[in-house]
């Protein structure tokens, strides 16, 4: 098989030092397995500047869904009144999560190009003391835009509510003060910034908070708080943990303080967005988001003419190795590249080249 450059957000192009980790077998009872796991918790902290005393890391099995309606299930007793930000389609997923809960909840809905007015926000959350959380994608990937944590969070401190980040497709690409941003849960999954495969995410959640939450979830598996409790003992994962995917995942860990951690690998991923979005407007593509809120991980384009089909383009690029990723818009014919895993300057140089080969052997 094919040893693809996947231009996707996750699953992402791995090194092979992490796939390598994988053709080892672990036990999960095993006391080795076990510190494995409590290491990973332990870093994961450092990496989003948390500390030990005031907040935990929680692994959860699944992809990054599963653990954002971990959080969801688990954050919000009856009482609870939850105003979700929406300029995405992980925000759309995050509404329609609670609505299945059938708990009380405030939907902002914004156009997909557009970050919160922040005043609006801090009148709808003065005007509604119900409201108890508050929840948003740092990065929405269904477009690239990035929206304002720092906004977001002050906001949602002066007036006591709880914060919950889904920041699935940004944690470890891009800096994030979760202890000064006083940040409650904080989600990520194991095949984003961190570079390792899927299989897992995980929660940084503020202990005070997740203290308050036991009995709230309705669901056994997507408890956070048991999931908490029992891993918090020696590092055994409730049910069954995906051993392969953690090995792999430490050694992602390995690799991303080996460059230096979070602050040179945003600056690789930024670096390489810029370049693709420069060379990109140079044969005719368009980003969907504007510069000011256009996020370092995943950049929308939209299509260059009437004539450009996307399916002959993907093929093309795969026939050469790459893999694109379709728009997600719904009324813009668009797709993405994501400049996130194993990528470099070399990479977006062959993979240019080949755009404009495309271009002169299609026409489009
Ligand atoms: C911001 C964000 N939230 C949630 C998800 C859902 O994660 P998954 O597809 O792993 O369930 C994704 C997936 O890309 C995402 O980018």
């Amino acid at each position: 098989m094919s040893q693809y450059k996947l231009l996707t957000p996750g699953p992402l192009t791995t090194t092979k030092t992490v796939k390598e980790q994988m053709f080892n077998d672990r036990c999960t009872w095993d006391e080795e397995y076990k510190n494995l796991t409590q290491s990973i918790r332990k870093k994961l902290l450092e990496i989003g500047n948390a500390d030990e005393n005031n907040f935990t890391t929680v692994l959860q099995q699944g992809s990054g869904s599963f653990v954002v309606e971990s959080v969801l299930q688990t954050a919000l007793s009856d009482d609870d009144h939850i105003l979700i930000i929406c300029n995405g389609a992980y925000g759309e997923r995050m509404i329609k999560m609670v609505q299945k809960l059938n708990k009380s909840m405030t939907p902002v809905y914004l156009p997909y190009n557009d970050i919160p007015n922040i005043n609006e926000l801090k009148k709808i959350i003065n005007n509604d003391k119900s409201i108890t959380h508050i929840a948003f994608v740092h990065c929405e990937t269904t477009t690239g835009i990035l929206n304002p944590i720092e906004e977001l969070c002050e906001i949602a401190k002066e007036s006591k509510v709880k914060i919950i980040v889904d920041a699935m497709s940004s944690f470890g690409g891009i800096p994030i003060n979760i202890k000064s941003l006083d940040i409650d849960y904080l989600i990520s999954s194991a095949n984003k910034c961190i570079q390792g495969v899927p299989g897992f995410g995980f929660v940084i959640a503020k202990r005070e908070t997740l203290k308050l939450c036991e009995g709230n979830a309705n669901s056994v598996s997507l408890d956070l708080y048991d999931q908490w409790l029992n891993m918090d003992v020696d590092g055994k994962w409730r049910f069954t943990s995906p051993t392969h995917v953690v090995g792999a995942f430490k050694q992602a860990i390995i690799e991303l303080e080996e460059e230096g951690g979070v602050e040179e690998r945003n600056k690789r991923y930024q670096r390489n967005n810029n370049y693709i979005i420069n060379e990109m407007k140079k044969i005719g593509f368009e980003p969907f988001i504007k510069t000011e809120v256009q996020s370092p991980i995943i950049t929308t384009f939209l299509y260059p003419n009437e004539l450009f089909e996307f399916n002959r383009f993907y093929e093309f690029m795969k026939k050469h190795n790459f893999i694109l990723y379709p728009g997600k818009l719904l009324d813009t014919p668009s797709f993405r590249i994501g400049n996130i895993g194993d990528l470099h300057r070399n990479d977006f140089d062959l993979m240019i080249e080949l755009i404009k080969l495309y271009q002169i052997e299609v026409g489009e």
